[in-house]
């Protein structure tokens, strides 16, 4: 088992490995019961004959499985599972300008079918991971995402273009944590200032593609859509986290130190589905990476379904680091099963009523 000291920009749940969301009984992809604690399953190696490739915003992944910002740091603690270049890509822990150490705990709370967080983006700054993070990442075979965070307009382009410059495959420019007083969602629930800060991060961000994340927690998710569309982002990402809050009914006291949090895991997910459906259709052309609550195959494919071109496993790494993996041979499967021969026809191809 790796050595869990070493997960310093993981969020902690009480138990390590919790279980959140399984396949269906009886799916390929469940895996067999364990005991709390006990090591995790590596999947069986398995190929298709499919093609599992896919573009987004002009970037080839080989597979459409990223994992998802904030939950799987900087891909060094789950590489001690297996190699990273199984993976289609990474969305680095979120970076801002300067290191910050996060929020206070407790700051992660179980929740059924999910969790709340509120880590506060604690990272160790946008030099440190072109120094140290980057060079480690590169070694693999996969595609790297740097998720971004400013407190201004100006510190999100100041680090497009130290990103830039360093090479990253895409930026991921988040406008949606609910876990800061500065930028976050002040950004992400106003259509302007969605606007201005996509428009500042594509001025300073030279030839690498832009994709900005977006937030659930607004009435219309296709009003920002199209606001950080018109300044020009080349592909989108969502959801972000849910704003949530549970209480202690003895103590009174909310579970997280900062009152509320974000909720993600297998919640989620049909917000998710019907968010990156209506974004789709409001949006044909625009590539999306849907994420929300997917532990499974088929969870990815309704995302696919609904519009998305990739999709980002998040919150089922901390119950199982294999889930990417998982997910990735689920969706092959589908693919396989549905006659397709490649992953990418599934884009879309929702049949509403
Ligand atoms: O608090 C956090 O670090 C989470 C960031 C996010 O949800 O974007």
């Amino acid at each position: 088992m790796p050595d869990r000291k070493k997960f310093v920009y993981l969020p902690k749940a009480k138990n390590d490995f919790v279980v959140i969301g399984r396949g269906a009984a009886g799916s390929p992809e469940q895996e067999p019961p364990r005991a709390p604690g006990s090591r995790v399953v590596r999947p069986k190696k398995r190929s298709f004959a499919v093609d599992q490739s896919v573009t987004l915003a002009g970037v080839r992944l080989k597979n459409p499985v990223v994992v998802a910002s904030g939950t799987f740091g900087f891909g060094r603690e789950y590489g001690e599972f297996y190699d990273l270049s199984e993976l289609g890509g990474i969305c680095c822990k979120g970076l801002t300008l300067h290191r910050r150490e996060g929020n206070p705990p407790p700051r992660i709370a179980e929740t059924p079918m999910g969790i709340l967080n509120s880590v506060g983006l604690q990272n160790p700054g946008v030099d440190a991971f072109i120094a140290h993070e980057l060079p480690e990442l590169r070694r693999h075979d996969l595609a790297v995402i740097a998720n971004i965070s400013g407190n201004t307009p100006e510190e999100y382009g100041i680090m497009c273009e130290k990103l830039s410059d360093a090479g990253v495959d895409l930026i991921e420019v988040n406008i949606s944590c609910p876990n800061v007083k500065a930028g976050g969602l002040a950004y992400g629930t106003r259509p302007e200032l969605a606007a201005e800060v996509t428009s500042v991060a594509k001025a300073h961000a030279g030839k690498t593609p832009v994709m900005v994340k977006l937030s659930p927690n607004v009435t219309d998710i296709t009003e920002i859509a199209r606001a950080v569309a018109g300044a020009g982002a080349d592909a989108l990402s969502l959801i972000n986290t849910l704003r949530g809050m549970r209480i202690d009914v003895n103590t009174r006291r909310p579970i997280l130190k900062m009152n509320t949090g974000g909720l993600s895991g297998p919640a989620v997910l049909p917000v998710a589905v019907r968010m990156v459906w209506e974004v789709h259709n409001a949006l044909p052309g625009m590539p999306i990476l849907g994420m929300g609550g997917v532990a499974k195959g088929e969870d990815a494919a309704q995302l696919m379904l609904a519009g998305a071109s990739a999709v980002a496993v998040g919150t089922a790494c901390f119950a199982d680091p294999y889930a990417p993996i998982r997910v990735r041979d689920g969706l092959a499967e589908i693919a396989q099963r549905q006659g397709l021969d490649k992953v990418s026809a599934l884009t879309g191809a929702v049949k509403p009523w």
